[in-house]
């Protein structure tokens, strides 16, 4: 047999060595990391776009709302029952640049809830947010909650989101819109105290309702989150711990109970609604997040 190889042995080796090298060594191409995203600054990353917020007359609504104008909204409406507190965030929102609305509804009724986003497109057009921020947090225990209280509190808490959901992401679908949707929730959705029991079942309601309509909207590139926001120093809040507790000042007493030593701020939620409703964050749907200095699950 000669001493010098077959030329076909020598190239069938040689697509054998070639193919082993490629292995190997990584194909540039395929390695070449992704260009980083351009993520929008906050002053502008709600521009040009129109909100709906329930609750702005008030509390975490008005410091959503105040904080898109501040980031460029185009225009919003806040949603709410009380025409005067409605009438001034409506001038701080103008005053901030941003075209704004009062609508008078009435969660608990279907047909002022049905009315809110037919109102929002004839002064607007089609918005791209909606923030559930409305919210009845009647105390009940479940040995005293009358089904009335029962029935309103899944009214407001519950029914009034998914029916403003349902009509605000059909015109979204419609217009081609990649909108997202915000839900104001509760840490106590997850069990909480014995007093709320309606309310906590009610807003538990809405945290599944939020992640079923993140579900089925996905298709749609619309976006559905929720904040499980825990005890928040509001206006609302400072009102209601003066009557229950008879003490001016509760809140020196309250932070010394807290790890951080503070409560939670409408400004804190403000600036995570906001992140939801943008661009800047991405992909993110169906998440409900803990804004809360209680650990679920966590125990001493
Ligand atoms: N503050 C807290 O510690 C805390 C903790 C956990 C969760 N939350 C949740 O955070 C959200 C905002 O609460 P907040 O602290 O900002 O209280 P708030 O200042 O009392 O605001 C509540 C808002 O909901 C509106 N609202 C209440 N019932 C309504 C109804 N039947 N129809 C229409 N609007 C209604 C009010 O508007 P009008 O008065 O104009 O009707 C007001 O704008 C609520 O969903 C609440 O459950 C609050």
């Amino acid at each position: 047999m000669s001493k010098i190889a077959h030329p076909v042995i020598l190239m069938l080796a040689a697509i054998g060595a070639l193919r082993l090298v490629s292995a190997i060594i990584p194909k540039g191409k395929e390695n070449t990391p992704p260009k980083p995203r351009v993520i929008v600054d906050r002053p502008t990353r709600a521009g040009g776009k129109s909100f709906i917020v329930t609750g702005g007359t008030s509390g975490v609504g008005q410091a959503i709302a105040t904080q898109l104008a501040r980031e460029g909204a185009a225009a919003i409406s806040i949603v709410g029952r009380s025409a005067e507190r409605g009438a001034g965030v409506v001038k701080v929102l103008t005053d901030l640049g941003c075209k704004a609305q009062f609508i008078k509804a009435s969660m608990d009724n279907v047909e002022e809830v049905k009315a809110v986003v037919g109102k929002h497109e004839g002064a607007f057009g089609v918005a791209s947010g909606l923030v559930n921020s409305a919210g009845d947090t009647s105390r009940g225990t479940l040995a005293e909650q009358t089904v009335e209280d029962w029935d309103r509190l899944f009214a407001v808490n519950a029914r009034a989101p998914f029916l403003l959901t349902q009509m605000a992401t059909n015109s979204m679908k419609r217009e081609n819109i990649e909108g997202s949707i915000v839900n104001i929730i509760t840490i106590t959705s997850h069990g909480g105290q014995p007093y709320l029991c309606g309310y906590a079942a009610s807003k538990g309601a809405l945290v599944t309702f939020t992640k079923n309509a993140a579900h089925s909207l996905r298709g749609d590139r619309i976006r559905c989150n929720g904040i499980n926001i825990g005890w928040t120093h509001s206006a609302a809040e400072d009102k209601l711990q003066v009557k229950e507790t008879g003490d001016v000042n509760w809140l020196e007493k309250a932070k010394e109970k807290v790890p951080f030593g503070k409560l939670v701020l409408p400004e804190d939620i403000a600036e995570l609604t906001c992140f939801l409703l943008s661009e800047n964050s991405g992909v993110c749907t169906g998440s409900v997040i803990d804004f809360d200095q209680m650990v679920m699950g966590g125990y001493d």
